[in-house]
C-alpha cells in the first residue's frame, strides 16, 4: 500500500450517523474485528472482547439499559460492543486498558472506512454497564462504548481540524492557543476561548437537520421556550413588508432555519451572526440539503476580542438572542452592538435565564464548589441573571423594555411535583387536571414572571 493511500484513508474517515438497513456481511465484520485485534496492546495481554449486536431485541434492550439516547444505536444494522478486562491494569498510571481499547477501536474505524462501511464510535453512553447486562458479559469485563456499523446513508462534511502548527511542538510545549477551562463561570473565559470552544464543540454530533434524533441532549428546537420565541418572532416579522432579521450567535442555526422556513420569501435579509468561520460553515453545510435561501447572509464577528456585528447602524427590524448573554460576565459590549444595529422602529426579543429560578444543578454545584462543565458541557461558560441586573444592563446599553414575560414560572415546577405525587397515590384524574393547568400556564405575565425559568424581554432602542 502506498503511504499516500493511508493518509487519504485517515483523512476521509468520518463518523456516520445515518445508516441504510442493508446488513453488513459477517465476512466483512470478521475482517474489521481482525484489524482491531492487530492493534498494539499493553503487555500484549489482548484482553478485549467484541460482541456484535444484530438482533433488534438485544439492541433495544442494550439501548434501554444503557440509557444511550442516540438514534444511530437503534438504526445501525450492527453494533459492536467493545469490552476490556481492565482488572489487571487498574493501577496503571497511564490508563493502559483504555488506551489499548482506543487503539483497537480506531483500527476498527479505519478498517471500516477501507471496506466502504460507515461507522461511528459512541462514548456518550450514560450507563455502559447496561450494555454488559444486555449481552450477558461477565462483571470483570468493562464496557468501553460501542461502534455502530452499516452502509452509509449520509455524506458528512469534515469538521474543522486544528492545524498541525497549533498542536505540534518540539522539545518544549509552547501553547499558543488559550486552553478550554473546565469551568462554567464566564469571567474566567476570554472571547477567543469562548469562540474556539464553540467552534469545535458544535460539530460533536455531526450535521443533521433531523435534530429529532435522540441524543445525549434533549432537542431544544421543540422546547416550549423555543416555540414561544419563534411564535413571537413570526408576529414581529409580520409587521414589516420586507423585514431585515438578525439572530445573535446563531450557533447551530436552529432558530434561523425556523425563521427562514416560516417567513418564506418575505424577509429582505436574514442574518446569522456568530463568532467563527467554523460555526458559519456548520450552518452552511447543515442548510445545504434543505433549500437555497437567497435572503440568508452569514455574518462573522468583526473583532476577535469583543463582539462586533458587521452591520451598519439602525439596520435590523427584528432581532433574536436566545440565552446568549449568559455566556458573558459583562454583556454590555454585546448589548451595545445589538442596540446599535437595531432600527428605531425595530424590536429585539431577548431570552435570559433567570437567577431566581431554582435550577437544581446550580445549587448542587455551588454546594460542591464544582464548576466544571457538566450539564452545559457543549455550551461552555454560562451564568444566570437577576432580573434587576439585566434590566440595568439593557438601560445602560440604550435599550428600552417594551414587555417582559416569564416562561415556566416556578409554580409550574411545584405543580409538576404535585402531579407526580398524585400519580403515585393513584389520583390519576386529579393529576391530569394539574397537567392541563400546567400546559395553560407556561407563560406568566403577572408578578410570578420574575420567578420563571426564562425571562423574555422585548426591547426597542431608547430614543436619544
Ligand atoms: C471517545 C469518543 C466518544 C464519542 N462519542 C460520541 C457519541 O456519543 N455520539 C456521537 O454522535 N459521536 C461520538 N463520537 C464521535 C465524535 O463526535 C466525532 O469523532 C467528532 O465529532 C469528529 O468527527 P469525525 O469522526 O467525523 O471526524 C465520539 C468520538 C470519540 C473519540
Amino acid at each position: 500500500m502506498l503511504s499516500a493511500d493511508f493518509y487519504q484513508l485517515a483523512s476521509q474517515r468520518r463518523s456516520t450517523r445515518r445508516f441504510q438497513e442493508r446488513p453488513v456481511p459477517d465476512a466483512v465484520i470478521r475482517r474489521l474485528i481482525a484489524a482491531a485485534t492487530e492493534a498494539p496492546t499493553a503487555c500484549n495481554r489482548q484482553l478485549w472482547q467484541f460482541v456484535v449486536i444484530t438482533d433488534p431485541e438485544v439492541k433495544a434492550l442494550a439501548c434501554r439499559r444503557s440509557d444511550a439516547q442516540q438514534s444511530y444505536f437503534y438504526d445501525a444494522p450492527a453494533v459492536v460492543a467493545v469490552f476490556y478486562d481492565c482488572s489487571l491494569e487498574h493501577r496503571n498510571p497511564c490508563k493502559t486498558p483504555y488506551i489499548t481499547a482506543g487503539m483497537a477501536i480506531y483500527a476498527l474505524l479505519l478498517a471500516a472506512e477501507a471496506e466502504g462501511v460507515g461507522a461511528i464510535y459512541l462514548g456518550g453512553i450514560r450507563r455502559p454497564k447496561g450494555i454488559a447486562e444486555a449481552v450477558g458479559a461477565p462483571s470483570f469485563l468493562e464496557n468501553l462504548g460501542v461502534v455502530c456499523l452499516g452502509y452509509r446513508d449520509d455524506a458528512p462534511p469534515a469538521p474543522p481540524h486544528r492545524p498541525v502548527d497549533e498542536v505540534l511542538h518540539y522539545n518544549r510545549c509552547d501553547l499558543r492557543q488559550p486552553r478550554f477551562l473546565a469551568d462554567i463561570r464566564p469571567h474566567l473565559w476570554s472571547l477567543r476561548q469562548l469562540a474556539d470552544f464553540r467552534d469545535k464543540l458544535l460539530w460533536y454530533k455531526g450535521i443533521g437537520i433531523d435534530a429529532k434524533v435522540l441524543h445525549v441532549n434533549p432537542d431544544e428546537r421543540f422546547s416550549p421556550a423555543f416555540q414561544y420565541l419563534t411564535g413571537r418572532l413570526g408576529i414581529l416579522l409580520g409587521r414589516h413588508a420586507r423585514p431585515r432579521f438578525l439572530d445573535v450567535f446563531s450557533y447551530n442555526g436552529d432558530l434561523v432555519l425556523q425563521v427562514l422556513l416560516a417567513a418564506g420569501e418575505r424577509p429582505e435579509k436574514v442574518y446569522a451572526y456568530d463568532l467563527t468561520p467554523g460555526i458559519l460553515q456548520y450552518m452552511r453545510e447543515r442548510f445545504r440539503p434543505v433549500a437555497e435561501f437567497p435572503a440568508l447572509d452569514y455574518l462573522l464577528n468583526g473583532d476577535p476580542d469583543r463582539p462586533a456585528i458587521p452591520l451598519p447602524d439602525g439596520q435590523i427590524h427584528v432581532m433574536s438572542c436566545y440565552e446568549r448573554l449568559e455566556q458573558f460576565e459583562d454583556p454590555q459590549p454585546l448589548l451595545r452592538e445589538m442596540a446599535r444595529v437595531l432600527a428605531p422602529e425595530g424590536r429585539a426579543v431577548v431570552l435570559v435565564s433567570n437567577r431566581f429560578y431554582p435550577h437544581q444543578y446550580r445549587y448542587r454545584r455551588m454546594r460542591e464548589k464544582n464548576y466544571a462543565l457538566g450539564r452545559n458541557w457543549n455550551r461552555g461558560p454560562e451564568r444566570k441573571y437577576e432580573p434587576s441586573e439585566i434590566l440595568r444592563h439593557f438601560r445602560a446599553a440604550g435599550l428600552t423594555v417594551e414587555s417582559v414575560v416569564g416562561l415556566q414560572p416556578v409554580e409550574l415546577k411545584l405543580a409538576a411535583l404535585a402531579e407526580g405525587v398524585a400519580h403515585r397515590l393513584g389520583a390519576h384524574a386529579w393529576a391530569d387536571r394539574v397537567a392541563d393547568w400546567r400546559q395553560r400556564h407556561y407563560v406568566a405575565r403577572g408578578c410570578t414572571r420574575w420567578f420563571a425559568q426564562t425571562l423574555v424581554f422585548e426591547l426597542r432602542r431608547t430614543p436619544s
